[in-house]
């Protein structure tokens, strides 16, 4: 049920994930599948609405830097990405504190000593966080394997009646996951997302180890994901017999759904998740896309890219 995330809503939906319920509810990213981090059988909801293999963990959302130091140990270089990114599109991956580990649920982790933690953006997000008083669990409001919804209506086509409440908050404005940051003790990127690598190492000082070369694999990791139903060819510059044109840039093709005509980036991140959908759902043989070019949120874009266009398992 979808419902327009008024103050009475995010009400109710504080009560339903208190109760051990799901709500599937806006961040500046995607919107999340939440379920209360603390309660396990509310967790394993998650996994199962979702289709989810288990060994996937999940991030724990909070309303601040503090509620997230009573979760993980902190370092230096970890405090000062969450004091200039947060609230925004960066997850954090840190050692669980040992006096607080036992109340999140090892669904959350599966079973790592490891636990990913951000802060979102949305004010729907922090309303309802601190409605319900405890850290939420949430993976993007997908089936296992779909590209992550960026409306409410993405939501109810993906996960219908399996989730308690849908809150709308409008259409999501990274439109990519967050950026996730481990340290294994150097900071490494698990995931490109909503924020740029170039930013992140700004503040660091010093360039992001790649999870592909640390060998640290998130398990999230796994090549074949955020697929449309469709197949995808990479680089194309025009659509072949059967394929329909994801176009980027000004120099596409009249008449293409174009990811951003002028080629900001940011507005190409916005659209991917939704323009996916909306060619999907013409059933195509193959959805041709344009190159997309490497730097700031192009990473990301092009990593969610070269996954839809994995083999499938
Ligand atoms: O923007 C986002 O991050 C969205 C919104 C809802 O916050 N959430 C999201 O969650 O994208 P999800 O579950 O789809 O992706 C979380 C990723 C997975 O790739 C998972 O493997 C990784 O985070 N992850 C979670 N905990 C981890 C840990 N302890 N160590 C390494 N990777 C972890
Ligand atoms: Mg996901």
């Amino acid at each position: 049920m979808i419902v327009e995330a008024d103050n009475g809503a995010i009400a109710e939906a504080a009560r339903i994930l208190r109760a051990g319920g799901l709500v599937a509810f806006p961040t500046e990213t995607v919107y999340g599948l939440g379920a209360d981090a603390t309660n396990g059988k509310a967790v394993a909801r998650i996994y199962e609405a979702k289709g989810r293999p288990r060994f996937n963990p999940l991030i724990a959302h909070v309303e601040s830097l503090d509620a997230a130091r009573d979760l993980v140990e902190f370092n230096g270089e970890a405090v000062a990405l969450a004091e200039r990114f947060w609230p925004g599109p960066l997850t954090l991956v840190l050692p669980q504190r040992a006096e607080t580990a036992h109340r999140i649920s090892g669904l959350v982790t599966a079973g790592l000593d490891t636990l990913a933690v951000r802060v979102p953006a949305h004010p729907v997000a922090c309303r309802l966080i601190a409605a319900a008083g405890v850290p939420i669990a949430a993976p993007s409001a997908n089936l296992s394997g779909r590209v992550s919804p960026t409306c409410a209506r993405h939501v109810e086509e993906d996960l219908g009646n399996a989730v308690d409440m849908i809150l709308d908050g409008g259409v999501t404005q990274a439109g990519l996951e967050s950026t996730i940051v481990a340290f294994s003790p150097v900071p490494t990127l698990l995931r490109p997302g909503g924020l740029a690598r170039e930013e992140i190492e700004a503040v660091l000082g010093r360039p992001l180890k790649d999870y592909r070369e640390a060998g640290v694999l998130s398990p999230g990791q796994l090549a074949s994901h955020y697929a449309p139903l469709a197949g995808i060819r990479l680089n194309a510059s025009t659509a072949e017999p059967g394929e329909l044109l994801l176009a980027f840039g000004p120099g596409a093709p009249d008449g293409a759904l174009n990811l951003s005509p002028s080629g900001d980036l940011r507005e190409a991140a916005a659209n991917l998740f939704a323009y996916l959908r909306e060619l999907d759902a013409r059933h195509p043989a193959r959805i041709a896309v344009m190159p997309i070019p490497r730097h700031g949120l192009g990473e990301a874009i092009d990593d969610r890219l070269a996954r839809a266009s994995a083999p499938r398992p």
